[in-house]
């Protein structure tokens, strides 16, 4: 790696140290960091489906510190995402990613036995979202009955973690039902995925793919690849089904083949060449979902590129500034559509660096797997 990874860390610690006390006094779960102050979910309050990713970024460093305001600041937003299982109408399928990081990540590393009960509730949501023809529905409008979508594959790992935690296996069937819709459906002989099938939700017969936040209808949205990547991979390690392995080779490979030579990531692997439109978040991502595969296979391919993708981040895109809220730069939330965001900064990128930086130190938490133990 060009970067010395340990310098790079203490700068995000001492950056958080100094910028996470305004997320309290502005009373809100930042989605993103302007200069000076946070940014709020752009819909659905509490409920919008991104409320984990700042909360687990403070479990990341108080795992990483012990810093007893890392875990403060964490509890606040963990209850306040707790709040939000009693009304749960406008949770979705990415309650994986909201409790399994905020509840789930506090009960793992303090043994809190509410913060338990908290992420059995959002599985046991997860798992009333499961149609039985073979998937989890994505989302919530009545015109979207049939909808599966390719991030779910990132939140099968709090059916994976409940099962393990419980010693029912419904929760593990239920994902393994779906990853095996996903990978028949959604995984082309690219090695790309699609981001949106519609099911017939009567039957599960596949009726129609549709294009979602990427450049068109049966392009490479490059997050979606991401969310594919590292999901089939937490299938894999999550229940050592080698078809789960397979799979995220594939996507990998077609993943690894995109990378562009300064290490950033195209919003679309099938963009136009202009505009330029990166999204960052999916090249942190991946990067975790590539570190975790070369663990599991030991293929150094797959480690270089996750170096070079994180290479690339740190030195083009990071903001280090002690004082600025948030990290990532150059995020974008949909490659057509700018009011979630587009070229700024957003709180998922930072999680997933943040976990990135760990797992090149091999001192991330097993937030994502059903064992609780440290890699
Ligand atoms: N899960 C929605 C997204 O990646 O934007």
């Amino acid at each position: 790696m060009r970067n010395n990874i340990s310098e790079i860390l203490e700068k995000i610690i001492a950056k958080a140290r100094a910028t996470a006390p305004l997320a309290a006094e502005g009373a809100l779960i930042p989605y993103g960091g302007e200069g000076d102050h946070w940014r709020g979910a752009p819909f659905d309050g509490n409920s919008w489906w991104t409320g984990g990713f700042w909360p687990g970024l403070l479990w990341l460093l108080y795992s990483e510190t012990g810093d007893a305001a890392f875990m403060a600041e964490a509890r606040r937003v963990g209850n306040l995402l707790a709040e939000e299982l009693r009304t749960f109408n406008l949770l979705n399928h990415d309650v994986g990613f909201m409790y399994l990081l905020s509840r789930g990540a506090d009960y793992r590393l303090t043994g809190d036995k509410q913060a338990r009960t908290d992420c059995l509730h959002a599985a046991s949501l997860l798992m009333g979202r499961f149609n039985p023809t073979g998937f989890i529905r994505a989302w919530n409008e009545p015109d979207r009955v049939g909808y599966a979508i390719i991030d779910c594959m990132m939140n099968l790992s709090l059916l994976f973690w409940a099962s393990a935690e419980t010693g029912d296996p419904r929760f593990a069937k239920v994902a393994k039902i779906h990853a095996d819709t996903t990978l028949e459906h959604f995984l082309r002989l690219d090695g790309s995925v699609a981001h949106i099938v519609e099911f017939d939700p009567e039957t599960g017969a596949k009726v129609r793919e549709h294009a979602g936040q990427g450049y068109a209808l049966g392009s490479a949205w490059s997050r979606g690849q991401a969310w594919g990547l590292y999901g089939f991979t937490l299938a894999y390690a999550n229940t050592g089904a080698p078809r789960y392995l397979d799979a995220a080779r594939r996507v990998a490979d077609f993943f690894i083949a995109h990378i562009r030579p300064d290490g950033l990531t195209d919003c679309d692997f099938a963009q136009p060449p202009a505009p330029e439109r990166l999204d960052n978040i999916a090249g942190a991502c991946g990067a975790c979902g590539l570190l975790e595969l070369h663990k599991i296979t030991g293929d150094s391919r797959y480690r270089e590129a996750a170096e070079a993708l994180v290479d690339g981040l740190i030195d083009r895109c990071c903001d280090l500034a002690p004082n600025h809220c948030g990290l990532l730069t150059h995020c974008t939330a949909s490659y057509h559509d700018d009011a979630a965001g587009f070229h700024t900064n957003i709180v998922y990128g930072d999680y997933f660096l943040v976990e990135a930086l760990l797992r090149l130190l091999d001192r991330a938490p097993a937030l994502w797997f059903s064992r609780i133990t440290r890699p």
